[in-house]
């Protein structure tokens, strides 16, 4: 690996969804040479542990889901470019992928009102994550020919257009963070005439050993699983290709999981910004 030091600058980069072995080479490269890494919340310890520069200094900032302890948005953004600024090498770790579903946004915003350089690592996010470790093809012949990414979090102000074209289109639909409201998603899709053909899945924890899969008939859903808590972070499938999980799961469920229905990503301290330096 090179030895190049970069210095004042942000990197984002996308840790994967759990699995610590699906970080990309380069970010890999970035952590070990970084000073300072600001970290979300779904980032696999072993990441932390084994591939950060041993004297680099560890910012947690993570949110616990939506409703739990966060650190707001603007003190991530000041962190950022006080580092950069003090000519550190800034490397923002994000679960997944960094521009999916994250505020990545904000964040590039503020870099560049101070001028601050960056570079953007793409990570694989959790809906990739998800449908490989649990053998669901996000888009198949005769089944799907695209993917959306999406998320139903607050039971919704949108149109009811907008729930009739989802229920009806072939396309694979993910939602993210929306677990907590499932059983509302699954209602307006059958309202809106969802087909007998499609399945859902809800996987919890994707790509760590206590990876749970939830699958059946859409239909099925309401008897079978309505009112059900699923265990953060998880993340739903939806489509025909959600049906060939029984014929192609490789993985089975998590061999951790039992009945304590154990997390694999830590709780947010109350504080979250705890800084650790492991020298
Ligand atoms: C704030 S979003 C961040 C998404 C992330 N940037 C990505 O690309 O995967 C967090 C949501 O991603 C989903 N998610 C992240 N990691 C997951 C995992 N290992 N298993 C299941 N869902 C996951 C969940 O829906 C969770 O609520």
């Amino acid at each position: 690996m090179s030895e190049q030091k970069h210095t004042g600058k942000v990197i984002f980069a996308g840790a994967g969804p759990g699995d610590p072995e699906l970080i990309t080479l380069k970010a890999l490269r970035y952590l070990q040479q970084a000073d300072v890494v600001i970290t979300d919340r779904l980032v696999s310890d072993v990441i932390l542990d084994e591939y950060v520069h041993k004297e680099a200094l560890i910012l947690p900032v993570g949110k616990q889901c939506r409703k739990g302890a966060s650190t707001p948005q603007s003190v991530i953004n000041e962190l950022l470019v006080e580092y950069a600024s003090q000519n550190k090498l800034v490397v923002r770790l994000k679960g997944g992928d960094p521009s999916v579903f994250s505020n990545i946004l904000d964040e590039l915003q503020a870099l560049s009102r101070h001028g601050i350089p960056y570079e953007i690592i793409p990570g694989i996010t959790a809906a990739l994550g998800a449908a490989a470790y649990s053998g669901i093809p996000l888009t198949a012949r005769d089944h799907s020919k695209a993917v959306r990414l999406l998320t139903y979090y607050k039971k919704d102000l949108l149109e009811d257009s907008y729930w009739k074209e989802l229920a009806l289109t072939d396309d694979t639909l993910v939602f993210y963070m929306s677990s907590d409201t499932l059983d509302s998603l699954v209602s307006v899709l059958l309202k809106h005439g969802i087909g007998a053909d499609k399945y859902l899945s809800v996987i919890e924890q994707a790509t760590t050993p206590y990876q749970q899969v939830y699958n059946c008939n859409i239909h099925d859903y309401p008897a079978k699983w309505g009112n059900s808590r699923y265990i953060s972070p998880s993340l739903i499938i939806i489509g025909k290709t959600a049906g060939l999980y029984e014929e192609f799961q490789w993985i089975g469920n998590g061999e951790k999981k039992g009945e304590s229905k154990e997390s694999y990503f830590k709780p947010v301290a109350d504080n979250p910004i705890t800084q650790t330096k492991r020298a």
